[in-house]
């Protein structure tokens, strides 16, 4: 099977990538516009691999998304490329609704004049599959209900709002035209190659560099977080063995509120990276509260019943398991992260915290 990924160079589509060349027999073209968050590092380790092609393109691009169908004939396509950070949507909106809504439109159109032009046996096999957020669902008010394939969508931030328009596009696409199109809504992921704006990333590097570790608000907000490479083997199930018109929620089982997740990485690193300035310092010294963003939905908890009942796909790590490997993973590869570290990236770090100052 040949398969098109959109947004290969990010942290989930370079671990799905990583996946599939490792793990199947299946050729891949990588679609991306290296944006800030696209990293051709991320990949390196299969770049040469002979089923590995990487196309630089912008998915708004239309003409440049019919000819790459068109020349590289994939079989399915997984649709990931995406502005993905919650906190730049609420600075930044407008890239958000170009790449999750006009973008995710401009490729369903490209996708489906590509698969108006297939052979029934091809017709057969194409699938659409867009990889999406259990953020689409907005928040949950009390301590047990979970997000199920049927709770309706009530997004909080641009961010989520973007992934919902795009998630509903892409079912009036199977619903009006008939395009075979899967869709997964997952939690929060966290391991290798994660881009240092995000929660995990963010405090396991702050930390070593001896940095204030911002948690918004109180840090009560509880997510439920995900193994990455246990969601790439979650989409590869889902493209070759899912129901089409189907969604499928995809979650991790491991629900931690923000603070303890600073405070198990802080843990962790006390173990395996001892801080030297002074005998007596520990890595949560470092924590301090910042004010809380405008919007921030307090729980997500996902349902991955279906999944599992119909796909027999469960994750393989534990929280434990995972977030230990992840810390291993960010002592052992200074280089990536140097190299991602531009100074675009740090001016924007130091601006969305600054201009929040400290909650206490
Ligand atoms: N990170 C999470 O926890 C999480 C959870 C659930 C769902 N998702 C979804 O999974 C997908 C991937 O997330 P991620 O965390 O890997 O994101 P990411 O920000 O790390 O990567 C996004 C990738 O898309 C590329 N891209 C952006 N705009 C593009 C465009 N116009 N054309 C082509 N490429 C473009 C970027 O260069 C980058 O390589 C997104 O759709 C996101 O909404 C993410």
């Amino acid at each position: 099977m040949k398969i098109l990924v959109t947004g290969g160079a990010g942290f989930i589509g370079s671990a799905l990538i990583r996946h599939i060349i490792a793990n199947t027999k299946d050729f891949v073209v990588n679609v991306d516009k290296l944006t800030y968050a696209g990293n051709l590092e991320s990949i390196a380790s299969v770049a040469q691999d002979e089923r590995y092609t990487f196309e630089h393109a912008d998915i708004c691009d239309r003409a440049k998304m019919d000819e790459l169908l068109r020349r590289h004939q994939p079989d399915v396509i997984m649709h990931l490329a995406a502005e993905s950070h919650v906190d730049r949507s609420i600075s930044g909106p407008a890239a958000f609704i170009e790449t999750n809504i006009l973008g995710t439109y401009t490729l369903l159109e490209a996708a489906r004049y590509y698969w108006l032009q297939m052979n029934a046996e091809r017709k057969r096999v194409f699938r659409f599959h867009h990889v999406s957020t259990d953020e689409v669902y907005g928040d949950l008010e009390d301590a047990h209900t979970l997000f199920v394939e049927s709770t309706p969508y009530a997004p909080s931030s641009p961010y989520s709002a973007s992934k919902a328009s795009s998630d509903h596009l892409v079912r009036a696409w199977h619903r009006t035209y008939g395009l075979p199109i899967l869709i997964t809504n997952c939690s929060n992921n966290y391991g290798p190659y994660h881009f240092p704006e995000k929660l995990i990333p963010l405090v396991i590097l702050n930390a070593l560099e001896g940095k204030e570790l911002p948690v918004y608000g109180d840090g009560h907000q509880v997510r439920d977080w995900l193994y990455v490479e246990d969601h790439a083997r979650a989409l590869h199930t889902v493209v070759t063995e899912g129901q089409v018109g189907e969604t499928y929620n995809i979650g991790g089982h491991n629900e931690k509120r923000n603070i303890d997740v600073v405070n198990t990485i802080c843990a962790l690193l006390d173990e395996l990276a001892p801080r030297r300035s002074t005998e007596s310092s520990k890595y949560a010294d470092l924590i301090v509260y910042v004010k809380d963003r405008p919007g921030h939905d307090v729980r997500y908890a996902i349902d991955a019943t279906k999944i599992q009942r119909d796909l027999g796909w469960t994750p393989q790590e534990t929280f434990e398991t995972g977030i230990r490997k992840t810390v291993e993973w960010y002592l052992c590869n200074s280089a990536w992260v140097q190299n991602v570290k531009d100074g675009s990236y740090t001016q924007w770090l130091i601006n969305n915290y600054a201009s929040r100052g400290s909650a206490e």
